[in-house]
């Protein structure tokens, strides 16, 4: 069985209309590709366009601001994707990182169990893999081509590779599935060069891979993502209060980028927690292809620094500077995915309500620019090298674009599609009032503005 499925090109979904709308609209100004898609595409692999790139970066410099530059309790690293596998015995991914899986026994068409179940109707939240598979029994579900199934086995999750050029079992390595384990084994290393005391947390930002067996709508569920993790390390009979905290921490970052009202969050109940937890809250989200899973919270004990001790003979205990008393930290795991906020954002922002001026109402801090400049007329050189002098100015600052083409109006919507909030126009009047007119991508308003002013106004609203 080929693994390198084909993706037919943006059949990202296809179950519900805006998502397709939104799919449609980031292939067509560039916000996501589909991957390789000059060879017909991979299924499930999807590629970041210049808007998109601008897009991402600018969630993740939000995040980095928000949790690390401007906290003192929490530092950063940026481990190997590839680690010792010893790290993923240690943490338990070797022997539980699993999902439940089953197979057409005609077609060898696999499908991700719980999912299977669902669609047909079972509601699997809470359920162990036996329960699943006596349900699946019981039921007598066949697979969607009506053929018998296999018996339901638990499938790893994890990549595998080979380090080096011998392909054998010595040499077999995993893609990191979380960014977590960097910040566990980075703990020691930490803890002596940055001299933090408890609380604190350590962050970071990077890919993880999965080998998921239904992976889907569109950049929703993917085999490689990027993750915004942190570990957040603190005396153990302190743990309920650091995990209030980090869910408001969570709540609060929802409503920053503006999708708090589409989100809701869910106590995971202890047949579905990761396998470390002793308590998880899920951030869901209202997709438009249903609810589901956006961020995590989760209480991990000590269960990661106490295997890591075990397992590597190195002591990982925190020492306090008062009292030399010696102590195994607990930790709070709030986690973010990338590639969910990006969709969550977009689904947010996204405003079809006047189908002629489609609207993205990015938060401003994310919109990929934040300004455009248009000269009125690109045929008159006073005018195109006076919006070139602002042009240039701003983009010292931010990501400024320059549009000369057609009518204004039509560089306006082409902006609002965008989410670009503040579009700057040069006319005959600029070069007499040094003025220009900025208009408001959600209010419409336009203002007259001494160009010198320009770039405070802006900047003001950025903040
Ligand atoms: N370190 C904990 C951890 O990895 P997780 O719930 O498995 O927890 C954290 O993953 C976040 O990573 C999820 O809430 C989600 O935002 C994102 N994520 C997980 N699997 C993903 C996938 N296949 N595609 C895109 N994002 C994913």
């Amino acid at each position: 069985m080929t693994t390198l499925e084909n993706g037919p090109i943006l059949s990202a979904t296809n179950k519900s209309d805006k998502m397709d709308k939104i799919v449609s609209l980031c292939k067509r100004r560039g916000f996501v590709f589909p991957g390789s898609e000059i060879y017909g595409g991979l299924a499930n692999s999807w590629d970041y366009g210049p808007l998109g790139t601008e897009l991402k970066n600018n969630i993740k410099q939000l995040w980095w601001k928000k949790f690390v530059q401007q906290r003192d309790d929490v530092v950063g690293v940026d481990a190997a994707l590839i680690m010792n596998p010893k790290v993923w015995q240690a943490s338990g991914h070797v022997a539980t990182f699993n999902d439940p899986l089953v197979e057409d026994k005609e077609t060898h068409e696999r499908f991700r169990l719980d999912h299977f179940l669902e669609e047909n109707g079972v509601q699997v939240a809470g359920m162990t893999f036996e329960q699943m598979v006596e349900t699946l029994k019981k039921m007598g579900l066949r697979s969607p081509k009506g053929n018998e199934l296999t018996e339901p086995k638990k499938f790893n999750m994890m990549f595998k590779t080979n380090l080096g050029p011998v392909d054998d079992e010595d040499s077999k390595v995993y893609l990191r599935p979380e960014t977590a384990q960097g910040m566990f084994v980075n703990f020691k290393n930490i803890l002596g060069t940055s001299r933090k005391q408890l609380p604190f947390g350590i962050a970071q930002i990077g890919p993880a891979f999965r080998n998921e067996i239904t992976p889907g709508n569109f950049i929703f569920r993917t085999r490689e993502f990027e993750q915004m993790e942190i570990e957040y390390f603190v005396r153990p009979e302190e743990w309920e209060k650091w995990f209030e905290y980090w869910l408001d921490q969570q709540k609060e970052w929802c409503k920053e980028i503006g999708i708090f009202d589409q989100a809701v969050f869910i106590e995971i109940p202890e047949a579905d927690r990761a396998h470390y937890s002793k308590r998880s809250i899920d951030t869901e989200f209202k997709f438009p292809f249903g609810q589901k899973e956006l961020y995590g919270l989760a209480y991990r004990t000590d269960y990661d620094l106490k295997n890591h001790q075990e397992k590597s003979g190195q002591s990982l205990e925190y020492t306090d500077p008062q009292t030399g008393e010696k102590v195994l930290p607990h930790c709070i795991e709030p986690t973010w995915g990338v590639s969910r906020t990006f969709l969550a954002v977009l689904t947010s922002a996204y405003d079809d309500s006047d189908p002629e001026n489609i609207t993205l109402k990015l938060p401003y801090k994310l919109a990929p620019y934040k300004a455009a400049v248009f000269p009125l007329l690109k045929n008159k050189p006073e005018l195109v090298s006076k919006a070139r002098e602002i042009y240039e100015n701003l983009r010292k600052d931010f990501m400024v674009a320059w549009d000369d083409r057609g009518n204004v109006g039509k560089r306006y919507y082409s902006q609002d599609e965008i989410g670009t909030p503040f579009c700057i126009t040069v006319d005959f009047d600029s070069l007499e009032d040094g003025a220009v007119t900025i208009r408001n991508r959600d209010t419409k308003q336009q203002e007259r503005i001494k160009i010198e002013e320009v770039r405070g106004y802006i900047m003001n609203q950025l903040m």
